[in-house]
């Protein structure tokens, strides 16, 4: 066997403590299959006291990730702290410089930074992974890296927050309240104390983004995908769209179209239950794929917790334990092309639509005539006289034809302003109709 690889772990809270755990208890498997020997020679992390649930006694303690980044007796910088800025930051970009290996989890980190740092590893000669970051035990980066390279990828979608899916599930099957689910995901610890990240759609945006890349052979751009969280759906929407055949998610989708504009997008959908995705539930992730030749690859799996992103952590390891190294983001960088956006306002599909009209004679007719004044088509419609407030106002859903954004939007600032509709109506779009 040749020398060692040896491992800087820096973060050792959930995600890394499960690395040093599986190393440990994987050590002799993993060493067999990389042909050399994988050891955690240095460690960092806020408190040198706490017990990490695996041996640092042959470890050296680094108060600074930075310091430790820049350490000649590391070989691999696995980065496990977080945050797209920072010390996180500091020191992947210390251990690239130096011409180190990275591995990380971090999505905050790869969806801001990710062009910098991959060209930081190109110069290098370095790996920089990141299995883990996106939909956590699901390999879903080594798919699109390796599996489907084939295939020119034309969609790719994904329930990319567990937190989100496990509140949409609850809210489906309880008939709860948005605010109450969340509180109660809070005290089980599936979300957040400051869930904002989660629940606002920014985390699935983060993976989101880094999938759109890989996908379409375009720079990392965080800063042009769309994003709504599921802060506004409500048990009433839940069960209104499951009278139609669908069910909510929080999906994160990016497409290219024939012109080669990317749209990125992360917002509420209704999915139809007969579409993979719809029947994904609680904490689980699932990422779809669409390519050319292989047609529809869903992959599902667990998006989060200390087994299985430190599993993914441990597999990007083990590929630079045995010499295997792709560019961070499939192309060489000077391949990666800008994105070229496509703006939400040109995004085109079907909408749900939930309204309260007035409750009297003719409040029906004055808002289907002021939407096809809009320009916006109808394809089904109810109205919901026992769920509304006798004469004050009555629930109408209805399901639109394909429409584009700009048009909703206008639709509604109209509808909004309407003296039969007494509050300002929701808007959920209908994917893949
Ligand atoms: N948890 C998951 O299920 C999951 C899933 C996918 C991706 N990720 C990503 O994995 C990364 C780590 O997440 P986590 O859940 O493991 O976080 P965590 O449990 O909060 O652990 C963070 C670790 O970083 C250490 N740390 C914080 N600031 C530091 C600093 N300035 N210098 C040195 N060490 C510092 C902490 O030290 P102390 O322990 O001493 O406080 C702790 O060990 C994040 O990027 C996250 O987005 C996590």
């Amino acid at each position: 066997m040749t020398t060692p690889l040896r491992i800087g772990l820096a973060g050792l809270g959930t995600v890394g403590g499960g690395v040093g755990k599986q190393l440990e208890a994987e050590g002799a498997r993993l060493a067999a299959i990389s042909g050399r020997e994988i050891v955690v020679s240095a460690i960092c992390a806020r408190d040198r006291s706490k017990d990490r649930g695996f041996d640092v006694s042959g470890a050296t303690w680094f108060d600074d990730p930075v310091d430790m980044a820049k350490n000649a007796d590391i070989d691999v910088f696995v980065e496990l702290i977080g945050g797209s800025d920072g010390s996180a930051k500091s020191a992947v970009e210390a251990a690239l410089s130096s011409g180190k290996h990275v591995v990380t989890a971090n999505k905050a980190l790869v969806a801001h930074h990710g062009a910098a740092l991959a060209a930081l590893a190109e110069k290098g000669g370095a790996a920089l992974n990141y299995e883990a970051a996106v939909a956590g035990g699901i390999p879903i980066i080594k798919a699109m890296r390796e599996g489907l390279l084939a295939n020119q990828i034309s969609q790719v979608s994904g329930i990319l927050n567990g937190t989100c899916n496990y509140i949409l599930t609850e809210m489906e099957e309880t008939g709860a309240d948005f605010g109450d689910v969340l509180a109660d995901a809070q005290k089980l610890g599936y979300a957040e104390a400051d869930p904002s990240f989660d629940v606002g759609g920014t985390d699935a945006a983060h993976k989101l983004a880094i999938l759109a890349s890989l996908a379409f052979g375009t720079a990392v751009d965080f800063s042009s995908v769309y994003v709504e969280g599921i802060e506004a759906v409500t048990a009433a929407d839940i069960k209104f769209a499951a009278e139609f055949g669908y069910r909510i998610k929080l999906l994160g989708t990016a497409v290219q179209n024939a012109q080669g504009a990317i749209e990125q997008r992360v917002h509420p959908a209704l999915v139809a239950h007969s579409a993979p995705l719809a029947s994904v539930s609680g904490v689980t992730n699932a990422v779809s794929v669409d390519g050319g030749y292989v047609g529809t690859v869903v992959l599902t799996g667990p998006g989060a917790g200390e087994g299985p992103t430190a599993s993914a952590v441990v597999a990007d390891i083990v590929d630079i334990a045995r010499g295997i190294a792709f560019p961070p983001f499939i192309l060489p960088q000077s391949e990666l092309q800008p994105a070229e956006t496509l703006e939400m306002g040109d995004y085109s599909g079907a909408y749900y639509l939930r309204l309260e009209a007035a409750d009297r004679a003719g409040s029906m007719a004055e808002v289907t005539k002021a939407l096809a004044e809009a320009d916006v088509s109808i394809e089904r419609i109810v109205q919901r006289p026992d769920q509304g407030q006798d004469g004050e106002w009555l629930p109408v859903v209805l399901i639109t034809h394909e429409t584009r954004e700009a048009t909703m939007q206008r639709a509604l600032a109209l509808l909004s302003e309407h003296a039969d509709v007494v509050s300002t109506p929701v808007v959920i779009r209908i994917q893949g109709s």
